[in-house]
């Protein structure tokens, strides 16, 4: 019987991606999926390590699974991703229990360090700084088979002073628009109607290749694919937005009318010291430009309440900079002190108190903006992707709107992966309820 395996996938959609690739080698090289951990042969944890608290979780578990692996020595534990990027060979200090530790850049080294566990008894681990092949191309097993992610770059070049990212995934490498079209066309053949590309900073998309493809072109390009129905990308930096971008989505059949657009601060005077290079000005600009070219655009935005040296005033501009921009969504961040950074050496870290203070009031602002924006599609026609079976009620199911909008629908029979024409009739502020029009 083959061995089996149970991933469990931690941080961002770049690492649901990476997920998939590590399942699709595993597969290739007989392992079979597992129902849940108890019964897995290989217990994976694809990790992030974007705040902290993704971190003390991580250990967290790991103790746990010390008690798992001593009920059951056979099992073997693996850990990839961010955090282990970071933490290098502290992973196995940490946890000597762990079989085998691999980096961000070392997915495709996995099956081999399996191998070598087996064959020599101890702890293997890998932990390149720069990758050899570019991740897409391993094998992905896909859960959905309408959805599909697409990496169009891996790595940034930015430098915010918060963020963790480029020392774990390294710089900007993007992949040929030849491969990203080809991979695409590919897809919408076996019958993916809904594409989402992966960056870290798509709009720099193609900066470090021959040619300079702009990810404008890529977008337009995306458009003559046949079956092809929806494309969504995440996610863009404020700078790099550029006009051609914003004409790319306009005119494009495909190019799904949401944005994730990074805010992080409504303050000039943090946005400087995060290394942010838009001001609040020019922000609400580009977005009031996006909106006037782009009917019925919903926007998403990230926000870190807390930043070094955050005062009430700063904290005001942020409150403010939402009111102005009505976002349809926001994730909403405590700031975090990760090692390296540049802020976590700044030395007017705000205090835990104000911190949370500041984040009630900022997620109570962006709920009742949330429910306004939501409550204007009342009444309205739209076209849902119906992605399964509502989790709570069997008799609903559960979709998106091309505007990323969460729809659950009184229809239990609709297919998973098929389009609904939906009339909404009641709002919340992180969902949609509807009928079938
Ligand atoms: N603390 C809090 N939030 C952070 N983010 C990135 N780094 C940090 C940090 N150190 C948030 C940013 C980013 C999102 C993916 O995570 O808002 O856009
Ligand atoms: Fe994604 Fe960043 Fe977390 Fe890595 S650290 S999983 S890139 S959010």
């Amino acid at each position: 019987m083959s061995k089996t395996y149970f991933i469990r996938t931690y941080g961002c959609q770049m690492n649901e991606h990476d997920s998939e690739r590590i399942a699709g080698l595993l597969e290739m090289n007989g392992y079979a999926r597992a129902q849940d951990p108890e019964s897995a042969d290989l217990v994976l944890f694809n990790t992030c390590a974007i705040r902290e608290n993704a971190d003390k979780k991580l250990y967290g578990t790991l103790g746990q699974m010390k008690r798992v692996k001593d009920a059951r020595p056979e099992l073997r534990i693996a850990v990839g991703g961010c955090q282990v990027q970071k933490d290098k060979s502290l992973v196995l200090e940490k946890a000597p229990w762990v079989d085998v530790a691999f980096g961000t850049f070392s997915v495709a080294e996995l099956p081999r360090l399996l191998r070598e566990r087996e064959a020599t008894g101890v702890p293997t681990f890998e932990f390149a700084e720069q990758t050899e092949t570019f991740p897409s191309a391993l094998p992905a097993r896909r859960d959905d088979p309408f959805h599909a992610w697409v990496s169009v770059s891996v790595g940034c070049d930015n430098a915010c002073t918060f963020c963790i990212v480029p020392f774990v995934r390294g710089p900007q490498v993007s992949r040929r628009l030849r491969d990203v079209l080809d991979e695409v066309r590919r897809l919408a053949e076996v019958g993916v109607v809904e594409v989402t590309l992966l960056g870290q900073n798509v709009n720099t998309y193609g900066r470090d290749l021959d040619g300079k493809p702009l990810f404008a072109d890529l977008l337009r390009a995306l458009d003559h694919i046949d079956g092809l129905r929806r494309v969504r990308f995440t996610s863009p930096h404020p700078h790099d937005f550029t006009p051609e971008v914003i004409d790319a989505m306009a005119s494009s059949r495909v190019v799904c009318e949401h944005i994730h657009f990074p805010l992080q601060s409504g303050s000039d005077r943090v946005l400087k010291r995060m290394r942010r290079s838009y001001r609040s000005a020019r922000y609400l600009e580009t977005l009031s430009i996006m909106r006037g070219a782009i009917r019925d655009l919903a926007v998403s935005t990230d926000i870190i309440v807390g930043f070094p040296g955050e005062t009430d005033e700063d904290f005001q501009a942020t409150l403010h900079v939402v009111e102005e921009a009505r976002f349809d969504s926001a994730y909403t961040f405590k700031y975090s002190i990760r090692p390296n950074t540049e802020a976590a050496s700044m030395p007017d870290q705000v205090a835990a108190e104000i911190v949370a203070e500041r984040y009630e009031r900022l997620v109570g602002l962006q709920e009742r903006i949330a429910l306004e924006k939501n409550r204007e599609m009342v009444g309205r026609h739209v076209e849902v992707l119906v992605e399964g079976c509502s989790k709570k009620d069997a008799t609903r199911v559960t979709g998106r709107t091309r505007t990323n909008k969460i729809v659950h629908v009184a229809a239990g029979e609709l297919m998973t992966g098929t389009f609904a024409d939906v009339v909404i009739g009641d709002a919340h502020p992180h969902h949609l309820d509807g009928i079938l029009a």
